[in-house]
C-alpha cells in the first residue's frame, strides 16, 4: 500500500477554530478598545483592564491574542508592556474615525452572530432564523420598531458599504449625467460619496420614512444639504423617483427573485433612455466557485429572510436584459465587491 499522501489540513482546521478569532475581534470592537486606544494612546494591560472593566484574569489574553491577529501592536513584553493601534485598526476601529467601519461588527456581534447558530435548522427549513423568527414582520419592521436597532442597523450598512461606495464614488463615469437617485440609500453614504467628488451631480437618497432624519443628519454633517436631498418612500408601493442613474446597494439581495424582477422594472421606469441602473453587492463569481464572501452573504440572506438570495453577474445580465436594457457590464470595486451597470 502507498504511504498516505501529505495533504495539509490546516486550512479545515484554520476554518473550524475561526470563531474564535471572529468572537475577540467582534468584541474587541464592541468594548470599544480601538477608540480607548485612539489618537495614538499607549496603555499597558492594566490601564485598558481599567478602561474597559476587564477581569485581572482576561488581560494579558485578550489583548496578546489581539497583538498575535495583528489588530493591536505592542511595545515591550510583560505586565509593563504598552499595547497601541496598528495603523489599520486606528483609521477602521477607532470610532472617532472618519472612515470608521466598526457598525458592520456591532451589528455581527449583536446579532447575526447567535443567529448563525441556527444555520442547520435554515438549511434545514429554508426560513429566516433572526428577530422575524419570534415576531410578526419582515427584517425590516422588526428592525424599525426601535430606535437603537434602526440606527445600529444603519451603522453596519455604512461600516460594510463604505469602502465599495468610496470606490465606485472614483470609479464610476459620472460625467455624462447630473442626476443620481440611491435607492434604499440608508444614512445617504452612496450619494454623500459621489456628490463629494463630482461637484455637478444633485442626488437624492430614497429610502423608508424612519430613515430620513438619521441620513438627513449624515448629509448635514458632509455639509451636502445643498446637493444631496432626502426622499421619504417606499420602493415596493411608491414609484421611484427618476433619475438619470439609479444605484441599488446591497438592495436585491434583501429580496426574492420575483420581488428582484419587480425592483429591476421600477429602475428602468424611472431611468431616462441612455440612462444607468447600477447595484452594488457582493456579485458571486459566474461559476458560483470563488467569491466565499458573495456566497455566505447569500447564505446570511437565507438566516436573515429565507427565500432573499445574492446572485451573479451573469443572472443580473439576464434579469436586466429581459426588462429592456441593451447592455450589462460588471465593474469590480475590490475585495468580494462589484457594481454591475445596466444601460438602458
Ligand atoms: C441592506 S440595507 C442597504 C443600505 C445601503 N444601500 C447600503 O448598502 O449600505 C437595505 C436598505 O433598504 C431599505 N429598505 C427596505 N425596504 C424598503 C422599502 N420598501 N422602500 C425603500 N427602502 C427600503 C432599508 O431601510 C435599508 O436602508
Amino acid at each position: 500500500m502507498n504511504p498516505p499522501v501529505a495533504l495539509d489540513p490546516s486550512p479545515i482546521l484554520r476554518t473550524a477554530f475561526a470563531f474564535w478569532n471572529s468572537k475577540v475581534l467582534l468584541t474587541a470592537v464592541d468594548f470599544g478598545v480601538f477608540t480607548v486606544l485612539g489618537g495614538g494612546k499607549r496603555m499597558s494591560g492594566a490601564q485598558l483592564g481599567v478602561a474597559l472593566a476587564l477581569h485581572p484574569r482576561a488581560i494579558a489574553d485578550f489583548f496578546d491574542v489581539l497583538v498575535a491577529m495583528q489588530f493591536l501592536d505592542r511595545e515591550g513584553d510583560g505586565p509593563e508592556a504598552l499595547y497601541f493601534n496598528t495603523p489599520e485598526t486606528a483609521l477602521y476601529l477607532d470610532e472617532a474615525s472618519p472612515r470608521y467601519l466598526g457598525g458592520i461588527m456591532k451589528m455581527l456581534n449583536a446579532r447575526l452572530f447567535k443567529y448563525w447558530h441556527d444555520l442547520p435548522e435554515a438549511l434545514r427549513t429554508g426560513k429566516p432564523q433572526n428577530e422575524s423568527k419570534y415576531g410578526q414582520g419582515g427584517i425590516f419592521e422588526e428592525l424599525y420598531s426601535d430606535p437603537v436597532m434602526l440606527e445600529q442597523f444603519l451603522n453596519a450598512m455604512a461600516g460594510l458599504s463604505r469602502l465599495n461606495y468610496e470606490a465606485f464614488a472614483e470609479k464610476f463615469d459620472f460625467a455624462k449625467y447630473k442626476t443620481l437617485c440611491d435607492v434604499g440609500g440608508a444614512t445617504g453614504l452612496l450619494c454623500i460619496e459621489a456628490a463629494k467628488r463630482h461637484a455637478h451631480l444633485q442626488c437624492v437618497t430614497f429610502d423608508l420614512p424612519p430613515v430620513e432624519p438619521v441620513a438627513a443628519k449624515h448629509i448635514a454633517a458632509a455639509g451636502l444639504s445643498d446637493r444631496v436631498k432626502t426622499a421619504p418612500g417606499s420602493f415596493f408601493s411608491d414609484p421611484l423617483p427618476t433619475a438619470d442613474v439609479i444605484t441599488m446597494g446591497l438592495i436585491l439581495h434583501d429580496w426574492n427573485l420575483e420581488q428582484k424582477k419587480l425592483l429591476i422594472r421600477k429602475a428602468f421606469d424611472a431611468l431616462p433612455q441612455g440612462g444607468a441602473f447600477v447595484v452594488i453587492e457582493a456579485l458571486i463569481d459566474d461559476a458560483r466557485r470563488e467569491n466565499v464572501l458573495g456566497l455566505l452573504m447569500s447564505l446570511n440572506m437565507l438566516i436573515e429572510v429565507g427565500d432573499a438570495f445574492d446572485y451573479t453577474g451573469a443572472d443580473f445580465r439576464k434579469w436586466c436584459l429581459e426588462a429592456g436594457f441593451a447592455s450589462v457590464e460588471v465593474l469590480p470595486l475590490g475585495g468580494a465587491f462589484s457594481a454591475a451597470v445596466a444601460h438602458k
